[in-house]
């Protein structure tokens, strides 16, 4: 009895562990929680076979794993057309309208594009069951152990007038702050170990870990964003995206306070500026902001193409741009032999984010930009791109400067290096340069 009432205090079915713990308005005082909670895990190991699998106690992380299970997910986790231009954005709208014929009238929902990790929650019957990693869209893998660790995300769906359904798949972005991101560098650091390079690593990072005492350790968030699959009886349906947001919200699921309806295409681009300009006040890094057909009916119509669907799109912000010299150009070997260019540069701050290397992406690319050593270079920054050097600057060159040529040699294993080219696609690869080994 007395483990059943320190765990429904905790858990919510007295009010909700998101109240309880709600720093603006607890319901019981920080030493209290703690209190509960030590007699709770006390108690979880006296009577394991009582210990829940959405007890507040799996916060803490369970035991390490030994490796990740591949999940099939329900639904498929489809991915986004990008605009970079208002002009798309208007074409979108034209080819939606097109496609659907009514006159009916269309809004959109419009929410901040967070710049993390896009993860599958199913619960069933209200419960966390499973959680799982985007993967390549169709199949993921099952990070629940860690997911469990994440404050803001429920164990178990708060029970409101809305009720839970028997099962849903519940999609959002795990991320970090920026703030967050930096304590965890400077540590990291003062450890000697390896640095993240930016907060959607150190989020993918902090996930993908088979311990997961290590990803509770690390500040992970949440915002939900999507639905997949659900199955809620006869009784209940979900029309729109906006009620997704409201349902979620009910449940105790967090949404981010920025996302809006929008009445047409011309209220979704006063919205990209709006968040456009409040984007540096963010504790956390946005790429863009993405717009959503909001009826389920329109969006059924509308379909998809490939693997993205034709009511969705993301206003991705343009790329940021800064001015480095490069120290070195060496050469990496890939997974299956391919040697890469890449460059090493004074650490720069593009747009919040240090970066010191850029991947140059062949030999052409080292030939079209005739980069060398110790030249003076304009790199680019796409959100979660890969930095890229765009212009060298000739005016700024060394004359002792040298052309960079393809190694002969492979650097990790000295085997002489194979050229290949491909006379039919010239502008893309002209030549690859492999290692054989
Ligand atoms: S919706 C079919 N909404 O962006 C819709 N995605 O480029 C698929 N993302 O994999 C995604 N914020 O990781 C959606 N508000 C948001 C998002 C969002 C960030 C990420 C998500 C997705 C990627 C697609």
């Amino acid at each position: 009895f007395k483990q059943k009432t320190a765990y429904e205090i905790l858990s919510g079915l007295v009010g909700s562990e998101m109240c309880i713990r709600d720093r603006d308005n607890p319901i019981i005082s920080d030493s209290e929680y703690d209190d509960l909670f030590n007699e709770l895990l006390e108690l979880e190991a006296n009577y394991p076979n009582l210990s829940f699998s959405h007890s507040p106690t799996q916060r803490v992380g369970s035991k390490p794993l030994d490796g990740f299970t591949k999940v099939d997910h329900l639904t498929p986790m489809l991915s986004l057309e990008n605009a970079f231009h208002t002009k798309d954005l208007q074409d979108f709208d034209k080819r939606i309208k097109e496609r659907l014929i009514s006159e009916e009238h269309i809004s959109f929902s419009c929410e901040p594009k967070l710049d993390g990790i896009a993860v599958n929650l199913i619960y069933k019957e209200g419960y966390l069951h499973q959680a799982t990693t985007r993967g390549d869209g169709k199949t993921g893998e099952d990070i629940t152990h860690n997911i469990k660790t994440i404050p803001s995300i429920p164990l178990s769906l708060r029970v409101t007038e809305i009720k839970p359904p028997k099962l849903i798949e519940i999609r959002g972005e795990v991320f970090i702050d920026i703030e967050d991101f930096k304590k965890i560098n400077r540590n990291a650091k003062s450890k000697s170990e390896k640095v993240f390079a930016n907060p959607r690593n150190a989020a993918a990072g902090s996930l993908r870990q088979l311990d997961p005492k290590i990803t509770a350790s690390r500040p992970l968030k949440f915002f939900a964003h999507g639905l997949g699959s659900l199955d809620y009886g006869k009784n209940h349906s979900i029309q729109t995206q906006m009620e997704v947001f409201d349902f979620y919200r009910s449940w105790g699921l967090p949404i981010n306070p920025l996302t809006e309806l929008s009445r047409d295409i011309n209220e979704c681009i006063s919205y990209f500026t709006k968040i456009e300009g409040l984007r540096a006040q963010l504790p956390y890094e946005i790429d863009g902001v993405v717009f959503k057909v909001n009826s389920f009916k329109m969006q059924e119509s509308l379909g998809q193409v490939s693997r993205a669907p034709r009511w969705a799109i993301a206003r991705k912000f343009p790329a940021e741009v800064g001015s480095t010299t490069v120290k070195s150009i060496s050469f990496q070997v890939g997974r299956v032999g391919s040697i890469t260019p890449v460059a090493g540069f004074e650490p720069l701050n593009i747009g919040g984010v240090v970066v010191s290397h850029a991947s140059i992406h062949n030999f052409d690319e080292i030939e079209r930009l005739d980069v060398r050593e110790g030249d003076s270079v304009q790199i680019k920054r796409a959100g979660d791109v890969i930095p890229q050097i765009i212009k060298v600057d000739l005016s700024k060159r060394h004359k002792s400067s040298k052309k960079i040529t393809a190694p002969s040699k492979c650097p990790s294993c000295n085997l002489s290096l194979i050229h290949i080219s491909e006379p039919t696609r010239p502008e893309r690869i002209s030549y690859a340069v492999f290692c054989l080994k």
